[in-house]
């Protein structure tokens, strides 16, 4: 019998091949990349592969539409059903080589095809899913052979895939006599790393799904996933509910504390929400909870224990204790979640007691271990979590900065929703404000605004909001560089107003009356200093500055970059290279749905990151200290002052008074 060379593209794997092997046979003797959920029988499609046609002298080869055997009847009745193929498409396991040939796999035909993402400076996400569809055709029970319904699956599961070791739990098996009744004994097998049984489903399917969790303490957001393209085919969002036992997390410890059995009432609380939003994405892509075979989980220490169902009181003090700190998986229904009976639900590692596995998605969505290039990491919350570093060494701690840049603790401070102030711009000479709220295009001082805001009204200041307010008063001069509101420009402009012994700025005269306060002002300074002297410590360990800096979360894809560092909430850095990662720690946990590698990944990643813990370093102190000032008392602003203006220093108006006192005791004197 004669042999024909075949190259594949675009991996140019090359073999050899008697006449009469099929393309897929030759792609798995070669180990191409070419999928097949129904094993060859012409039903799924997803072998499909295009024949080059002409000279290919690269490869010494002529190849042509005629060196496979002709278009046949199994290949009709799938264009039949699912529509014409594109002219000399075959599909793989029914064209049999005849010649030479140049066959290209495109990259829908790919098991590992890659999901692009927005960002150019992320990579794409590789699919490489933990839970991979089998179409099997199992043999009916015989009388002669007593061998059970499971055991001639897990044969026909050998025999078809060549998957030896197969398993399945109960759950699972106890409707598994139906579905292979129903299927007629033909039935697709959902198996999880090659072995675990997740799902049996009568006839043929190729409908897989899974669904990426980030529980935050305020919201949590449910994306749910073809596991087979990597589309996201539904995200949903809720509030967190176990708010009503607390509104930041260490008051949420204090309830579990506080009350016996509180920790299981707070997991049953955040594990129906999370089970509602699962059904309400499923809902909304027309997916059945049965189609989702894997859930992946991200979430804060403390979110992410009461998810698994562990007391968090440790992670209440010092020295923050975690349970485990390693990835974890359960069986999904055994956190509560309605979905294929055998699924799996993995929650990726937590880093340390404070830096969760919302820090190690947000690694997982950004690479930095993956860079030569210093990148900087912040997921601002109720605590920043920041990491530093680059491929040989990375670096995190975490940093208390209070709820101030979420819109609590800040008199006028609201959530970022419709009505809210989110951007700001102070008139250098005569200090009137003009702003944007959330939900109107127009600036307040545009034709229009009135209007376009006369059912939203002007509720409050986001946390974008304020930064940009707190900001644009230190440009024109309200603020000094020390965070003192300056009285004195009361008598020069309506704008300040005294307020008991302090001053304040009036944004928004409209009602309600919208003022920074000097103890908003303060309340700004004490979480950026926080989180300015976290990064630095980081910094001073590493012992470099950072080359590119990524705000995460939902706060940081808000801020403009270039306010946050007129403010010093970051270290300063090229501009261009400042940006945000949107819900990184959310991508993260999609990243470990779809790839499998990418978990091993994170896990090495995770045990490998030096973690340093603020409370004990004395250095953090002083730089917080420093880090009070605008931008910095200590530390240079090189690159922000090419963008802008930063004000001369002025002399703290304490002192100013001071020394007037002074002056005119002289001049009496
Ligand atoms: S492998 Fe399913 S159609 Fe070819």
């Amino acid at each position: 019998m004669s042999a024909h060379r075949v190259v594949f593209t675009p991996s140019g794997k090359r073999g050899e091949f008697p006449d009469g092997t099929s393309l897929l046979a030759a792609a798995r003797t070669l180990g191409v990349d070419l999928d097949s959920v129904c094993g060859g029988r012409g039903i799924c499609g997803r072998c499909q592969v295009d024949v080059a046609e002409g000279a290919f002298a690269k490869h010494a080869i002529r190849s042509g539409p005629d060196h496979l055997t002709p278009w046949g009847e199994v290949e009709q009745r799938y264009a039949d059903k699912r529509g014409p193929f594109a002219a000399k498409r075959r599909l793989g396991c029914q064209a049999r080589i005849c010649g030479d040939l140049v066959i290209d796999v495109p990259p829908e035909s790919q098991v590992h095809r890659q999901v692009v993402r927005k960002r150019a400076e992320t990579r794409a996400i590789e699919i490489d899913p933990v839970v991979r569809l089998h179409y099997v055709e199992v043999a009916e029970p015989d009388m002669h052979d007593p061998s059970s319904d499971f055991r001639r699956l897990q044969q026909a599961l050998s025999q078809q895939w060549g998957l030896a070791e197969t398993n399945a739990d109960l759950v699972t098996l106890a409707g598994l006599q139906k579905t292979l009744r129903a299927g007629g004994w033909k039935v697709t097998a959902a198996l999880r790393k090659d072995r675990d049984i997740v799902a049996v489903t009568p006839g043929f399917t190729e409908r897989a799904y899974g669904v990426a969790i980030d529980v935050g303490s305020t919201t949590i957001a449910a994306h749910l996933c073809d596991l087979v393209s990597g589309e996201v085919v539904a995200s949903c969002g809720a509030m967190n509910p176990q708010i009503r036992f607390g509104e930041d997390l260490m008051s949420r410890v204090s309830y579990v504390m506080m009350n016996p059995g509180g920790d299981k009432e707070l997991t049953r609380t955040v594990r129906e929400a999370m089970d509602n939003l699962i059904g309400e994405a499923a809902r909304e892509a027309g997916v059945a909870r049965s189609e989702i075979l894997e859930v992946t989980l991200v979430g804060n220490p403390i979110m992410h224990h009461l998810v698994l169902g562990l007391d968090p009181t440790e992670l209440g003090g010092a020295p923050f204790a975690l349970t485990i700190d390693g990835a974890y998986e359960a069986r999904a229904r055994e956190l509560g979640l309605d979905v294929a009976p055998g699924a799996f639900a993995y929650a990726l590692p937590c880093i340390a007691g404070h830096v969760g596995a919302d820090t190690a998605g947000v690694v997982l969505s950004e690479g930095p271990h993956l860079k030569d290039e210093l990148t900087l990491l912040v997921d601002v919350g109720t605590n920043a979590e920041i990491v530093f570093g680059a491929r040989e060494r990375l670096l995190a701690c975490s940093s208390p900065t209070g709820p101030a840049f979420e819109g609590a603790q800040v008199s006028c401070g609201q959530r970022a929703a419709p009505g809210a102030i989110e951007r700001v711009r102070i008139d250098r000479l005569n200090l009137e404000p003009r702003f944007k709220v959330i939900g109107c295009d127009h600036w307040s001082d545009e034709p229009g605004f009135a209007e376009a805001t006369a059912n939203l009204g002007v509720t409050g200041v986001c946390g974008s909001g304020i930064i940009e307010a707190i900001a644009e008063m230190f440009l024109s001069g309200i603020v000094s560089e020390d965070g003192v509101i300056d009285g004195e420009l009361a008598e020069r402009t309506k704008r300040v107003e005294q307020v008991g012994r302090t001053f304040a700025y009036v944004l928004s005269e409209g009602a309600p009356r919208l003022l920074i306060y000097q103890m908003d002002v303060r309340a700004i300074q004490l979480a950026k200093a926080a989180l300015y002297a976290g990064a630095k410590l980081l910094i001073g360990r590493a012992g470099a500055a950072p080359e590119r800096i990524t705000l995460a979360g939902a706060f940081g894809s808000h801020i403009d970059p270039l306010y946050a560092m007129t403010l010093g909430l970051i270290p300063d850095c090229d501009l261009a290279k400042v940006a945000s990662a949107g819900n990184a720690a959310g991508t993260g946990a999609r990243i470990a749905l779809l790839n499998l590698a990418a978990r091993t990944e994170i896990e090495g990643v995770a045990r490998r990151i030096e973690k340093i813990e603020t409370a004990i370093e004395p250095a953090f102190q002083r730089h917080f200290v420093a880090a009070m000032a605008f931008p910095n008392k200590e530390d240079a602003f090189p690159n922000l002052a090419k963008r802008i203006d930063l004000p001369a220093r002025k002399e703290p108006a304490s002192e100013r008074g001071r020394r007037r006192r002074r002056a005119a005791s002289a001049d009496t004197g």
